[in-house]
Formats: C-alpha cells, sequence, structure tokens
C-alpha cells in the first residue's frame, strides 16, 4: 500500500520534471545510470571521489568559519582562537576545515599517481589531465592564500618568502611583489584580498574546473587498471545492447561502491580530527598558534607539507631565480607528460620495466624533496642530496620521452578485454 503509493509519487514527480525541464533526465543518465564504467575499476579509482567529498567538506566548513573570522590583521587571530575555544563546535569545524586541508592534497596526490601508472592521461584523455593539472595548480593556490588567514607567525612569515618569489622575475619583481601585497610586508590589505580570493573567486574557479574535469572525462569514457578501451571491445551488456560489454552501470554499482569507502575515509579522518589534529605540526605547524610579528622571525620558515617537495627544490638550487625557475618548472612539466610519453600502451601491468623504476624513483624523489623541504635546510650533505633528488626528478620525464621515442620500451602483450582479478 505505502509502497504504491510512493512509486506513484515519484512517477507523478519525474513526470512533472520532465514536462518542464526535458533535458535533466537524459543528462542524469548520461552522467549516472547510463555512464558505463569498467568493471574491474580497483582501490586507486576511489580517489576522484574522495577529491570531490574533500572539496564538499572544505566548502561547508569554510561557510561556517567564515560566520565567525574576521578578515583584519588586528583582528584575525584572536578570531580564529574565539573559534576555537568559545564558538559550539568550532574547534571541530575549524579543525575539519584544516585537517580537509591536508586530506586534499592526499588524495590528489594518490590520484595524479593513479592516473600516471595507468597511463589516464593518455590518448583520448589528456584534456581531463590537462583540467586535472589546472585543478592542482589553483588548489596550491587556494590552499596558500587559506594558510595566511589565520595570522600566526608562519601565515605571515610564510606568505612573506612565497610572495618574494615574485621579486625574482627581471624588471618587474619588486613592483609585482608589492602590488600582490598591496604594501611592503604582508598586512592588513593583504589578508583582505587574500580572504575575498580564498572564500569566493578561487573556489568558484575550483567549482568550474572539477565540473568541466567529469564532463572531460564522460565524453571519453574512463580508463581502468588494465588499460584498454572498453568502448573499442565488445558491445552489449545487462543493461544495454550499444554499450561496452565491459562497463556497468555507474549508478548504482560504483556510487555504492565509492560511498562504502567514503565510510572508511571518514573513519581515518574521524581518528586524525580527535585525536591528533595537527599531526605533530605537519598538518598545522606549532609556530602558526603563535600571532604574526613582524618583528620576530620563526626559527624556521617552511610550508605545509604538500608544497615542500617544490620548496626543497627552491632551496637547493644557490640561484634565486633559477631555484624560482626550476620550481615552477617542477609543477609544469606535469602539465606536458601526455605528450612526452610516446609510448602506446597505457597501464605500468603491460609497460616495460624502465617505466616501472622510473616511476618508483620519481615516487622516492617527490617524498624524500618533501622530507628535505620539512627540515631546516641547514646540513650541507642534505643539500647535495636535494640537488641529485631535482636532477633525478627532470630526468625522470627526459628519460620517459627518450624511452618511448627511441622505441626502447620492451611492453606485454596487452589483453582485448578488461582482466577482472584486482
Ligand atoms: C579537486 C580535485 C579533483 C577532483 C574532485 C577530481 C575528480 C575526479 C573524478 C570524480 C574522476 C573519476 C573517478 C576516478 O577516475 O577516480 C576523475 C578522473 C580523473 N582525474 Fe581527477 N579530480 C581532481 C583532480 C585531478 C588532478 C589534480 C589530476 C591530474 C593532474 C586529475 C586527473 C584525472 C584523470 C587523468 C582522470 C581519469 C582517470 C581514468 O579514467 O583512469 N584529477 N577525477
Amino acid at each position: 500500500m505505502m509502497a504504491n503509493f510512493l512509486t506513484r509519487a515519484g512517477t507523478g514527480l519525474q513526470d512533472w520534471f520532465n514536462e518542464r525541464a526535458p533535458s535533466f533526465g537524459p543528462f542524469y543518465r548520461k552522467h549516472m545510470t547510463e555512464y558505463y564504467a569498467p568493471k574491474n575499476f580497483n582501490i586507486w579509482y576511489i580517489f576522484g571521489v574522495l577529491s570531490m567529498v574533500v572539496l564538499i567538506n572544505q566548502i561547508v566548513t569554510g561557510i561556517f568559519l567564515t560566520m565567525h573570522f574576521k578578515p583584519s590583521a588586528a583582528e584575525a587571530f584572536n578570531s580564529v582562537e574565539y573559534i576555537m575555544r568559545d564558538v559550539e563546535w568550532g574547534w571541530l569545524i575549524r579543525y575539519m576545515h584544516s585537517t580537509g586541508a591536508s586530506a586534499f592534497f592526499i588524495v590528489v596526490y594518490i590520484h595524479m599517481f593513479r592516473g600516471v601508472m595507468y597511463g589516464s592521461y593518455k590518448r583520448p584523455r589528456e584534456l581531463v589531465w590537462v583540467l586535472g593539472m589546472l585543478i592542482y595548480l589553483v588548489l596550491m593556490a587556494e590552499a596558500f592564500l587559506g594558510y595566511v588567514l589565520p595570522w600566526g607567525q608562519m601565515s605571515f612569515w610564510g606568505a612573506k618568502v612565497i610572495i618574494s618569489l615574485f621579486g625574482a622575475i627581471p624588471y618587474v619583481g619588486g613592483a609585482l611583489t608589492e602590488w600582490i601585497m598591496g604594501d611592503y610586508l604582508p598586512s592588513d590589505a593583504t589578508l583582505n584580498r587574500f580572504f575575498a580570493l580564498h572564500v569566493i573567486a578561487l573556489p568558484l574557479v575550483l567549482l568550474l574546473l572539477v565540473v568541466l574535469h567529469i564532463f572531460a572525462l564522460h565524453e571519453v569514457g574512463s580508463n581502468n587498471p588494465d588499460g584498454v578501451e572498453i568502448k573499442k571491445g565488445p558491445k552489449g551488456n545487462r543493461w544495454s545492447d550499444k554499450a561496452p560489454a565491459d562497463g556497468i552501470p555507474f549508478h548504482p554499482y560504483f556510487t555504492v561502491k565509492d560511498t562504502f569507502y567514503t565510510g572508511f575515509f571518514l573513519l581515518a579522518c574521524a581518528f586524525i580530527l580527535f585525536f591528533e589534529p595537527t599531526v605533530g605540526g605537519w598538518f598545522l605547524e606549532h609556530d602558526n598558534f603563535v600571532e604574526a610579528n613582524r618583528l620576530v622571525t620563526p626559527e624556521h620558515i617552511k610550508p605545509v607539507w604538500y608544497y615542500t617537495p617544490f620548496y626543497a627544490m627552491l632551496r637547493v638550487v644557490p640561484d634565486k631565480l633559477l631555484g624560482v625557475l626550476t620550481m615552477f618548472g617542477a609543477i609544469i612539466v606535469l602539465f606536458f607528460l601526455p605528450w612526452l610519453d610516446r609510448g602506446k600502451v597505457k597501464s605500468w601491468r603491460y609497460r616495460g620495466t624502465g617505466f616501472r623504476a622510473a616511476l618508483f624513483v620519481l615516487g622516492i624523489c617527490f617524498v624524500w624533496l618533501g622530507k628535505i623541504g620539512a627540515g631546516p635546510g641547514t646540513d650541507p650533505v642534505e643539500t647535495v642530496i636535494g640537488r641529485v633528488l631535482t636532477v633525478l626528478y627532470f630526468g625522470f620525464f627526459i628519460f620517459l620521452w627518450a624511452y618511448t621515442y627511441f622505441g626502447w620500451e620492451k611492453t606485454k602483450p596487452v589483453p582485448d578485454r578488461v582482466t577482472t582479478h584486482d
């Protein structure tokens, strides 16, 4: 009786919408129930959805923080303390936002690494990759702006160091630095504009890019751990004669699977939030619990962990301009991955040993550079190691190009259909 009523109400609502917005139904089907995703997706394929979960968390907690935060140099620090001590559940909202920032980079770095493992940046998904890289750039800017807002010691001095990097640009550097800060030092004007950019401008850009990223992916279809194009394989499955035989509807199959894993992810985040919210100074640095003071420089100025691999490159290169170019170059080179890698085989399961070894070395370089960048930067041996790692990092891209361009790669035979052994 009740079920009958609900079915009738549901159909009625559907008809009501169809009459008024006939394109909603096909849109929903194209992206959900008739988006046929490869059936061999493994755990590496949940990190896109987890990035979306964290993005939503950042927006929602950000809105609540904005209700109590005061974007002025005189009041910002105290307003954050007020949120932490006096606002009901304020401590949780703040830690959810600060832990969320690190969680964002953890899931995005894994998501990017998965892309390289399975060659997801290769034709026809170059646009998906380039849009992803744009997201990554905006995300870095967004996190940097956010870190300045609490107006702690590291907010102030971090902002000063990073903004002064623009001073290394010949001729215009000095004027540009002043223009960015609206002053000669990070000040009230800087905090105000960073607030505007952090709470509205960049989140809008980020959301737009994420939508484009998903649309671009849904045009060509998802890659998978075997790197075989299911659209080129046989047609016909339980749901449609025209759909790829190796594809299953995204909804409900992957929505259920993603929700299940999201539960685990949220549990891990809750563990951090309730037991170790600053993660020993890695997620929120100790110096940032001290109010900004332009007369006292912290002993070691260093950015949060997700920037430290690039920060290490900046520090180990002796010349400032060259250091800045190396640091930005290390990010920009990633945009060109789809064109540097000429190999036909996508997934590392079937790629040559050279590729697997080089990717392993790249991973080590990234983590080790991250560790060096987080240290004081005073050990000369570490500086030399940092230089070697920087060369190896760029070496990966040169090697990958040569390895695939000159046909040195010995690949394994790629199966015609996806395998489901994972
Ligand atoms: C806010 C950040 C991001 C969000 C919300 C996001 C979201 C997603 C989602 C939902 C998918 C489909 C599910 C999956 O394959 O995991 C996806 C796929 C993909 N993303 Fe992202 N992404 C983000 C950042 C990035 C970045 C930084 C890159 C790389 C530079 C990237 C590259 C890719 C690629 C290549 C695919 C296709 C994967 C495949 O089909 O194998 N994404 N993304």
